[in-house]
């Protein structure tokens, strides 16, 4: 199934982040993978602040030198990674991604790209891109893997 929306601002991607968050829940889904795809500064650490707020969880900020921010998001934990620094799979094994696929919780995954074959399988894609018509629309498209 995949879905898509427009957004034309960065509270609008955050809406979106937050929308997919509330369905979870909803779901009672306790633990899921979503990979963020898009190119550089388009919107997907927007995307993860809005997710993270329907988690009670404020100040979302790029993981990008830490590889990963825990958040205790109430009633379910956030894993926000970003695999930009990361060179391989085995890179991310090594700082223990395992343990978090392990574990109940959210892991928003930038740059999962980067990560190889250690994503599960059965994943939410939510795609990010640009649009030729205005320098804030974005495309956001969400699919299963
Ligand atoms: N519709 C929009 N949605 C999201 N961000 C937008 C939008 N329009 C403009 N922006 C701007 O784009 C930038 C998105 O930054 P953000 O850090 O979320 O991107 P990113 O994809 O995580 O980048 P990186 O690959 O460096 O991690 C912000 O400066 C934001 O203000
Ligand atoms: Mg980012």
């Amino acid at each position: 199934m995949e879905e898509m929306i427009t957004s034309l601002s960065p509270a609008d991607t955050e809406a979106a982040g937050e929308a997919l968050a509330r369905e979870l829940l909803a779901a009672g889904t306790r633990r899921a993978c979503i990979a963020l795809r898009g190119e550089m500064g388009v919107g997907k650490t927007a995307f993860v602040r809005g997710f993270s707020r329907a988690l009670g969880i404020s100040g979302v900020r790029s993981p990008t030198y830490t590889v990963v921010n825990e958040y205790r998001g109430d009633p379910v934990p956030v894993f926000h990674f970003d695999l930009y620094r990361i060179a391989d799979e085995d890179e991310l094994y090594a700082i223990g991604f395992d343990d978090y696929l392990a574990r109940d919780g959210y892991i928003l995954c930038e740059w999962s790209e980067n990560g190889g074959d250690m994503l599960p399988a059965e994943r939410i894609v939510v795609d990010i891109a640009r649009t030729l018509s205005n320098e804030n629309e974005r495309i956001i498209t969400r699919s299963n893997a």
